[in-house]
């Protein structure tokens, strides 16, 4: 699948500079043609003669500096670039990458590209953990850059946690997957609930929640990649609607209620993950509400338990239910599992960073009815989509998922 793609490595400059020579090595025993850029700040860490001697190409450096038969350097990479990367990829370049600078070749050449760039980040935790560091990512993850999440463990500098570049494995695995997305959920018809439902008070006011919708839009985004027939039941969100996905809007609890019922009988999987309002105004005003009195009491009752209703009238469907908890995450994310006939429960603790609502990445556990707990690292959604159907397409063929896989 790789042979004679072109790739153009971007190697930055940090300790993890070296993994790169593995990544460059995978490549090219995979038929690929693999061209090099080093910044300044990588030549410090490893000699360009190595990736040359690996590549079997001359390291580009210099934004001016022209090989025979090239005009320009930079567009020359970008113009034969089937896909380029960025490992490891330092703070200092997802900051110049997000404001979209160009002041040395790799810059500039990422300028010019019309192909898909992978940023593999590796920094220190407390870096990596740094509110610009994450708010450079969400951008670059926004304006069409792929990232492949750091992984957590111990570090060169003595320190703990997510940071480490990922595994040269994982990388190669998801280069694959861009060049050749899995087919693996053909013919399954799934259907997938997103968004934050909305309760009317009166004709101005709702009564809702944080949820962005994103977590439910990957899923669906994934399936339908993957090769599903896919339905979204979306409660209002600012996202688009992925491409080859079945809209059906929604605004609160009883209606996302109907829609799923009417569809759970044609659907071989169910994943909730909206936000649905536990309870709604009694009586929602047909007239805006006045300010009169300095008390205001909304009496609310309870909405229909979607989820719950679809467990008890389960029958050939695999059921997914999310758990959004603030305290004791696992206790009461196995209770929901018992209590809604769940095959498997996603729960995050929202208070977590790079978890939960809005966010682009999210941290979880994945639960199943036996008791087995599987924690993941910290991803991002599109990638912990993948991952969770991968783990339904385990479950759906009954195998049973190892935790260390
Ligand atoms: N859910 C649902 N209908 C509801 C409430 C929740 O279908 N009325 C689904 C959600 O889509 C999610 C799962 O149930 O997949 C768990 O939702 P969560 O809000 O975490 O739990 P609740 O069951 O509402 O319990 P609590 O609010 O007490 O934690």
């Amino acid at each position: 699948m790789l042979a004679g793609k072109y790739f153009v490595i971007g190697v930055t400059g940090g300790i993890a500079a070296y993994r790169a020579l593995d990544l460059v090595s995978g490549l090219v025993k995979a038929g690929a043609e693999v061209h090099v850029i080093m910044t300044a700040g990588a030549q410090q860490f490893v000699k360009p003669l190595a990736f040359e001697a690996i590549s079997g190409h001359r390291v580009h450096f210099d934004t001016f500096e022209t090989p025979p038969g090239w005009r320009y350097p930079h567009l020359e990479l970008a113009r034969r670039a089937d896909m380029a990367l960025i490992v490891p990829a330092t703070a200092n370049i997802l900051a110049k990458l997000a404001c979209g600078l160009a002041d040395d070749l790799l810059t500039t050449a990422v300028l010019a590209m019309v192909c898909p760039v992978l940023i593999c980040p590796a920094m220190n935790v407390y870096m990596y953990r740094n509110r610009a560091v994450q708010d450079n990512l969400s951008r670059l993850r926004r304006i069409g850059f792929k990232v492949v999440e750091p992984a957590v463990g111990r570090q060169a500098c003595g320190d703990e946690g997510p940071g480490r570049l990922a595994d040269v494995a994982v990388i190669l695995e998801q280069i694959r997957m861009m060049f050749e997305p899995k087919k693996d959920l053909l013919p399954s018809t799934v259907l997938v609930t997103a968004g934050g439902t909305r309760e009317p008070i009166d004709p101005v006011r709702y009564i809702s929640n944080r949820s962005s919708g994103k977590m439910g839009y990957a899923l669906a985004e994934t399936a339908a990649n993957r090769g599903a027939e896919v339905y979204l039941v979306s409660a209002p969100t600012r996202l688009a609607v992925p491409a080859g996905v079945h809209i059906i809007n929604v605004e609160t609890a009883r209606q996302m209620y109907r829609a799923v019922m009417e569809l759970y009988p044609r659907v071989d999987v169910v994943i909730k993950a909206a936000a649905v309002a536990d309870y709604r105004p009694r009586v929602a005003a047909e007239q805006k509400i006045k300010k009169n009195d300095d008390d205001l009491v909304l009496e609310l009752e309870k909405n229909p338990d979607i989820l719950m209703e679809l467990g008890k009238q389960k029958k050939h469907q695999l059921l997914v239910g999310f758990a959004a908890e603030t305290e004791d995450l696992i206790k009461h994310a196995q209770a929901k599992i018992n209590k809604k006939n769940l095959d498997m429960l996603v729960a995050n603790d929202v208070t977590r960073p790079g978890a939960g609502f809005g966010s682009d990445t999210n941290v979880v556990n994945i639960l199943y009815p036996d008791g087995t707990v599987e924690p993941l690292p910290l991803m991002d959604k599109l990638t912990l989509s993948e991952v969770i159907w991968d783990k339904v397409q385990q479950l759906k063929a009954g195998k049973k998922i190892d935790a260390a896989d």
